[in-house]
């Protein structure tokens, strides 16, 4: 069998302490092949961000274990394997697109001669070629999400983590990024992305994980989520109420 692109096993993560204290996850497994688009679903708070942090060692786990190809998160060298976009990526406003991308290259080791082939091929694919020499602080949001991706892709990695890579997005920036991850399925990269617009993920994804309050409530194809009947919508919003009556 081959190994799994991401592996988590057992994770809990708590923050806070006494009274204050908020189980963010709790006993969270999931497995996703080499390969696959993985969409992560849950309402705003579910724990969604939390595992991406911890899958990228932004975070400590409290108990449990992280695998990247194979590789234990927080052991093993990894990160060169991944390639990330943050639910809000951040840049260096009086960077123009060129240096941005240049920085995060030199940071990862790349040579001059890949640098030199890959940033032009990136910000094409972006197509933001014409925004190449211009601040990225002038850049609209649907700019900034598209360079964060080339950011994400810049040293070429098998495993791209996204999270929330469609929010705030207008449908034109919607539509381009559901295009790149389509095509980098093509690729043979391994997509894991969180997302709570469902149309986005019934889209693109072949397996997907619900979760919420901590607790994985659905992991599996997205046909046999759908056998029960309805929608996607109708499914998520039924499995998330009954799991708020089981805890009632
Ligand atoms: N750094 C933090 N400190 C304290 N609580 C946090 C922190 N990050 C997340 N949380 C809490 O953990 C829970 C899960 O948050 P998060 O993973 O951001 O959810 P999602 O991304 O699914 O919206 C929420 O209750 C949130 O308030
Ligand atoms: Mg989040």
């Amino acid at each position: 069998m081959t190994i799994p692109a991401i592996e988590i096993i057992g994770l809990d993560k708590c923050f806070g302490s006494g009274r204050k204290k908020n189980q963010a996850l709790h006993n969270l497994s999931l497995t996703i092949a080499q390969g696959e688009v993985f969409g992560f679903l849950g309402p705003n708070g579910a724990g969604k961000s939390t595992t991406i942090k911890l899958l990228l060692r932004f975070l400590k786990p409290d108990n449990g274990s992280l695998h990247v190809l194979g590789n234990t998160v927080g052991h093993d060298e990894f990160r060169h394997q991944i390639g990330y976009l943050s639910e809000v990526p951040v840049f260096y406003d009086h960077l123009t697109a060129i240096e941005t991308l240049l920085l995060s290259a030199r940071l990862s080791g790349m040579t001059r001669q890949v640098i030199n082939q890959r940033i032009p091929m990136l910000l094409e694919r972006m197509t933001l070629t014409e925004a190449t020499n211009r601040r990225v602080g002038g850049f609209s949001k649907g700019m900034k999400q598209r360079l964060g991706m080339a950011n994400a892709l810049i040293h070429d990695p098998e495993v791209l983590i996204f999270d929330e890579p469609m929010s705030g997005l207008d449908p034109l920036g919607r539509y381009q990024i559901k295009s790149l991850i389509a095509e980098l399925k093509q690729e043979g990269k391994t997509i894991f992305f969180s997302s709570h617009i469902l149309s986005d993920i019934e889209a693109l994804c072949d397996r997907i994980a619900v979760i919420h309050k901590g607790v994985l409530l659905y992991s599996g194809g997205l046909g046999d989520f759908l056998r029960g009947g309805g929608s996607l919508e109708e499914r998520f919003v039924r499995v998330i109420e009954e799991a708020d009556h089981a805890c009632a």
